[in-house]
């Protein structure tokens, strides 16, 4: 199940991308890295050995948005401002 978090490499974010993993949910993790420590959390992330993509990305950028909630069951906004609108057309449920 593909799970995309937006600011998934912030606090709250790379913590419910952990969790995800291990559940065992393909985790995109949609960070355009702004936040001092945000990279290190990516990295840590990886060290986990889930199914883990890193999209360095704005969450303002309409292509690699919608590129990367494609076929995804789920997608969490953690950046802020914390708003998500995936299109319909992406095939994405909007959760939160
Ligand atoms: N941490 C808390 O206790 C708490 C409580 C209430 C509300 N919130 C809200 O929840 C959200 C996340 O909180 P947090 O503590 O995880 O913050 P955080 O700063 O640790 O994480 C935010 C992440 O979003 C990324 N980001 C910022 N702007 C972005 C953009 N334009 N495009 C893509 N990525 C971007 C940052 O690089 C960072 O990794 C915030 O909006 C915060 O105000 C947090």
């Amino acid at each position: 199940m593909k799970t995309v978090i937006t600011g998934g490499a912030g606090f709250i974010g790379c913590n419910l991308a952990a969790h995800a993993m291990r559940a065992g949910d393909q985790v995109v993790v949609l960070d355009n890295l702004a936040r001092p420590g945000a990279a290190a959390n990516a990295q840590w992330l990886a060290t986990l050995g889930g199914d883990l993509s890193v999209i360095h990305a704005d969450v303002r950028d309409y292509q690699a948005v919608r590129a990367a909630v494609r076929d995804a069951y789920a997608a969490r906004g953690w950046a802020p401002p914390t708003f998500l609108d995936a299109p319909p057309s992406a095939g994405a449920r909007r959760i939160r």
